[in-house]
């Protein structure tokens, strides 16, 4: 689809590339000539991606044990990265929290685990990797991983709704902002990719996915690389012009509604709230 040199100046940090669509995004972006950087909160998930990214491009990917809701790990790993590589000068936000849960069950501290990782997360890792860009007058390239309801709101997922909509504004604010110094901010609304990290949290029962898939007029769900063709296309000079947009790669579901509104009519509240129960971690 693209040309393998297509990132070869690129040196990419993608949050949370350990696994799911950032390790997609990572082999994407190595496989088509770019230095790449992944970090996440589990080292041997690390190591298990960068041997796959070695695998599929025969480059090596850097890695660093970081919390992204920590801002001095963010900082650090930024500095880090840039010691081993030389500065960043791509940057996907991808890192991200979601669970299924009736929003009168969520504690203030759920609300806040999504909140900080998805939306302070995403403005800690732009804010050091922007600083650096132009503290040293470098152009750059931001993606922001999005959701398809960042502006109709979901039902059942309220902090990560809250969150994405909020990285969604920052995307807009930080295109116009930050054009002056030849960064680029765009954002990536993917739908129903069946990661095994989104299914586990997301689709608890056969139902929800006969759902998902009829109500997509697509009738089928993403596949790997179309995910990549989209990141590709925004991380490089193919989307010079394009500044400040959401590219929704969805098959069209975002059409029909907030993504999860429709498990209310599969099971009484109650039954829903025993599914959403039985995945909340045990203390
Ligand atoms: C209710 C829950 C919960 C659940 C955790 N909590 N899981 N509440 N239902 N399923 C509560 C805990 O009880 C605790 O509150 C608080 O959240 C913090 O939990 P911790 O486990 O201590 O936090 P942390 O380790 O930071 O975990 C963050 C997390 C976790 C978001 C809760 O799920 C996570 O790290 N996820 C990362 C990966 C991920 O979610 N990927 C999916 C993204 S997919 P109390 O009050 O008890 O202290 C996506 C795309 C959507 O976003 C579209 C797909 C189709």
């Amino acid at each position: 689809m693209y040309s393998p040199d297509l990132l070869k100046d690129k040196h990419i940090l993608v949050t949370g590339g350990g696994s799911g669509l950032g390790l997609l995004m990572a082999q994407a972006f190595a496989s088509h000539g770019a230095q790449v950087s992944i970090c996440g909160r589990n080292a041997e998930r690390l190591e298990l991606a960068k041997a796959s990214i070695l695998k599929v491009s025969g480059k090596q990917a850097n890695v660093y044990v970081a919390d992204v809701k920590q801002p001095e790990q963010v900082e650090a790993m930024i500095q880090y990265f840039a010691s081993v590589s030389g500065p960043l000068n791509g940057l996907v936000n991808n890192a991200a929290g979601n669970f299924l849960s009736a929003s009168e069950d969520l504690s203030p501290n759920a609300f806040k685990a999504v909140v900080d990782t998805v939306l302070n997360g995403s403005f800690y890792s732009s804010l050091y990797f922007g600083k650096a860009l132009i503290e040293q007058g470098l152009p750059g390239t931001i993606i922001n991983v999005v959701t398809t309801y960042t502006d109709t709101g979901c039902a059942f997922v309220l902090p990560s709704a809250c969150a994405k909509a909020g990285v969604e504004a920052m995307t807009k604010s930080l295109a116009f902002e930050w054009a002056n110094y030849h960064i680029r901010v765009n954002a990536l609304a993917p739908g129903p990719f069946p990661t095994e990290g989104a299914w586990t949290r997301l689709v608890p029962d056969p139902r929800f996915e006969k759902v998902f898939l009829s109500k997509n007029p697509s009738k089928r769900y993403g596949k790997p690389e179309e995910i990549q063709h989209a990141a590709l296309y925004l991380m490089s000079e193919a989307s010079s012009y394009v500044n400040g947009a959401v590219l929704t790669i969805d098959g069209g579901e975002k059409l029909s509604g907030g993504q999860f509104n429709f498990i209310d009519q599969l099971y009484p509240r109650e039954t829903l709230k025993s599914f959403f129960q039985a995945l909340k971690p045990k203390k």
